[in-house]
């Protein structure tokens, strides 16, 4: 699936970005999939509000681990507390099992060319934990700061690798990813710990992280998939742009290796985690 001058990109940068992975049509259905969960959503069961800037994670979170749920984004609400835009216009994303248990993201999900992909990449044995359909509106779509993937999905030694489909034109103007080339050789930073209900996040490293000097815009065009190092350094800004920047994302890790059991998704047998297939 990958070429060796892919592979090695990957290597020296800790990601590629692969162009017109994805058709428009797959698009379009994963597109109207999300746009009925977020239609089937009703606010007044539970004002879940995703942010990256604290980690007081709450049960709406938690529950999230393996079910399919609608996160409002920080800015969407008026000092009264009402929505300033309509629902649809108001969701940041939603997580975190839908590859599992939706039958339109599993379709999207059940690749065999991911599953080359992710073998190429070293994933022997591919274990898709996470799904994410992030929506970053127009507007108010939120900052995601500086993080490592890895932070969430710690296995040993590390392997979690993300996959992410640019669902939309992803550019500076609607707040693209940024990363840094060759930062997936720096240290995790943090590592993000459950203990039942309690969340916490753990400093492991003074390792500053990169800034605009030295990291790039994955600006890429809707259809591109993006595969990144679970080390690598990534953030994107706000979007205040009037376009919004949809994308969909994947956390897999390779089964060989041994995956934390203070990482905040577990599975067990009712729910058991496999690969793209
Ligand atoms: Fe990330």
């Amino acid at each position: 699936m990958l070429s060796a001058e892919q592979k090695a990109q990957y290597q020296k940068d800790g990601f590629i970005i692969i162009p017109n992975f994805k058709t428009a049509e797959e698009i379009a259905a994963l597109r109207a999939r999300a746009a009925q969960v977020v239609n089937d959503f009703d606010p007044g069961a539970a004002q879940g509000i995703f942010t990256t800037k604290n980690q007081n994670a709450d049960e709406y979170f938690l529950a999230s681990d393996n079910t399919v749920r609608c996160f409002f984004e920080e800015e969407a609400f008026s000092a009264d507390g009402q929505l300033k835009q309509p629902k649809e216009l108001s969701i940041n994303k939603i997580g975190h099992a839908m590859h599992d248990l939706d039958p339109g993201f599993r379709a999207f999900t059940s690749d065999a060319r991911l599953e080359q992909v992710a073998r190429d990449l070293g994933l022997e044995q591919p274990q898709v934990w996470q799904s994410m359909y992030i929506f970053k509106q127009p507007g108010i779509g939120g900052e995601v700061r500086w993080h490592q993937d890895a932070t969430y999905f710690e296995t040993t030694p590390i392997s979690v690798t993300t996959f992410w489909f640019a669902l939309e034109d992803a550019t500076l103007e609607n707040g693209c990813m940024w990363a840094e080339p060759g930062g997936h050789r720096t240290p995790l930073r943090e590592r993000f710990v459950r203990n039942g209900d309690a969340v916490r996040m753990e400093k492991l490293d003074d390792m500053p992280w990169p800034t605009d000097a030295t990291a790039v815009p994955l600006e890429c065009k809707a259809g591109s998939l993006v595969c990144f190092h679970g080390l690598l350094p990534h953030y994107s800004a706000p979007n205040r742009s009037p376009v919004s920047r949809h994308a969909y994302t994947l956390h897999v890790t390779d089964g060989r290796t041994e995956y934390s059991p203070q990482n905040w998704i577990q599975r067990d047998a009712s729910l058991p985690v496999r690969g793209f297939l």
